[in-house]
């Protein structure tokens, strides 16, 4: 794990309301119609890699799912959900830890990546997190990555037709 990077997307989200990150989307709908499009109904056992402060577990929980793991190199951004979350975030996991060089302790069935992936821009970074998504998942899991395209917009944009 580079401490640089941490000292980064910690020094981020401290610094930064959380509205005001340009990837801050305050409706997961999509996401949550996505999982559920293409989860067979019913979402469960999921981890959010680079869960950040994300507003996705509010949804989730709010749809009564069980399980739920939040993953992010940041404790910054996990801290301000748990503080966010209050007294639901006892039915959530938090794990903070570095992709590339985490050792997953189980599986899951749902791998959730919004904006994370498109940060391993060099082979030996998409092998480990590849790598630790295939170790992290069990057979037939669904993995549901969102990333930016090269030159791709400043600010994260909703997809249109992406709808279920
Ligand atoms: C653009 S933000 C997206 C956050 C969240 N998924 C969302 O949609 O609001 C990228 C997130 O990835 C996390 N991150 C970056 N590199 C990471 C790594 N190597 N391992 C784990 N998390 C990482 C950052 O801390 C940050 O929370």
């Amino acid at each position: 794990m580079t401490s640089s990077n941490k000292a980064h997307w910690n020094s981020r989200f401290a610094t930064t309301d959380p509205e005001a990150l340009t990837w801050f989307d305050p409706d997961a709908g999509i996401t949550v119609g996505l999982l559920e499009r293409f989860g067979g109904g019913e979402i469960s056992d999921l981890i959010d890699v680079g869960a950040g402060n994300s507003r996705l577990v509010d949804e989730l929980l709010a749809k009564g799912v069980k399980d739920l793991t939040l993953f992010d190199l940041s404790d910054e951004a996990l801290a301000q959900t748990r503080t966010r979350l209050g007294p639901r975030a006892g039915d959530v996991a938090f794990l903070a830890g570095d992709i590339r060089d985490w050792q997953p302790k189980r599986q899951w069935n749902i791998w959730h990546d919004r904006a994370v992936f498109h940060f391993m821009v060099s082979d030996e970074d998409q092998a480990a997190y590849i790598s630790n998504l295939d170790l992290a998942t069990r057979a037939g899991a669904l993995i549901l990555l969102a990333t930016f395209q090269p030159g791709g917009a400043g600010k994260m944009q909703r997809l249109a037709g992406c709808a279920p």
